[in-house]
């Protein structure tokens, strides 16, 4: 299938007031729609302007199934943003904000994306027919995961992580000997066991799919150094942005939903030492 034109893209309205910025850190959350916020961004930056993309999209699995938690059964239902629209709808979107990611990406700027298969074959698609180059497959291992209520299949114990680099000609960062040391010395794999995040990690709200910080750290010490700046397009309960701040990057964070960018911002630990180019004063404003 061909590329599709740059000219496709629909108007860009210009980008709305953040609706949260924490500036001492360069972290700023915007309440609304990805699409529209990524054209917004990409508009005024021809030449990219994010250094790496940590992307947990709609995974669209909330299909009235079920499963077990807490040794109950509950509905797989997560929210109305996860309903399947059908296989060619849900390529569509997955073409239509990854094409923004790419074009908001620098040139050796890389992209994480997470998913099940009910939506990783269309994001891996997407990606090739976009022109990312596909990096790695890292499988996210869960190890206690709930069981398997209708004894039909295997437990699902995995989500898969897909990392690609913006283009072919992408020379991408990667944190070869970083990766060694945490892993004992050894090179580290592609299958990557870490917990599911406990709770701890969901004392400032919950969030229906959110991800463990571990993982969304791991991915970003691999691929980004200091102060470059991560963008979030589903950011959700914000683990990325935590994670950001731990590692100092800058974060940019796009969601639909108020009370998920509320999360975020109090999942933000106290502020610490400023970023080295972070000129203003230190000073959290929370707007709207
Ligand atoms: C899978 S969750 C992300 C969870 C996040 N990684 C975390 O750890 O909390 C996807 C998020 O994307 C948001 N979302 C879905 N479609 C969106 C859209 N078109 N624009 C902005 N946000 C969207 C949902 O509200 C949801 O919070």
């Amino acid at each position: 299938m061909s590329k599709l034109p740059p000219d496709s893209l629909p108007p860009i309205s210009p980008l709305p007031t953040p609706f949260f910025e924490d500036v001492r850190r360069g972290i700023q959350f915007y309440l609304g729609d990805s699409l529209e916020i990524l054209d917004a961004m990409a508009a005024p930056h021809p030449h990219g302007l994010v250094d790496a993309i940590f992307a947990d999209p709609p995974y669209f699995l909330s299909n009235n199934g079920v499963t077990c938690q807490n040794g109950r059964m509950v509905s797989v239902n997560k929210a109305a943003w996860d309903r399947s629209r059908g296989a060619e709808d849900n390529h569509a979107f997955n073409m239509e904000w990854l094409r923004r990611c790419q074009r908001v990406l620098k040139p050796n700027g890389t992209i994480w994306v997470t998913g099940t298969h009910h939506v990783i074959f269309s994001v891996g698609f997407a990606m090739q027919q976009l022109g990312y180059k596909i990096l790695n497959v890292i499988t996210w291992e869960k190890p206690n995961p709930p069981p398997n209520l209708s004894c039909r299949y295997f437990t699902h114990s995995t989500e898969q992580v897909l990392w690609a680099a913006k283009s072919t000609k992408s020379r991408h960062t990667f944190h070869y000997a970083l990766m060694k040391e945490l892993n004992g010395g050894r090179q580290m794999k592609s299958v990557w066991p870490i917990l599911a995040p406990g709770r701890e990690e969901k004392q400032h709200g919950k969030h229906p799919t959110q991800k463990p910080l571990a993982l969304v750290e791991r991915c970003l010490s691999a691929s980004t150094n200091e102060v470059d700046l991560v963008l979030d397009p589903f950011l959700g309960s914000g683990t990325t942005a935590a994670a950001c701040a731990k590692l100092r990057r800058r974060c940019l964070g796009l969601e639909a939903e108020r009370a998920h960018l509320e999360t975020a911002a109090r999942r933000l630990p106290p502020p610490q030492l400023p970023l080295d180019d972070a000129r203003k004063p230190a000073r959290l404003v929370k707007r709207r």
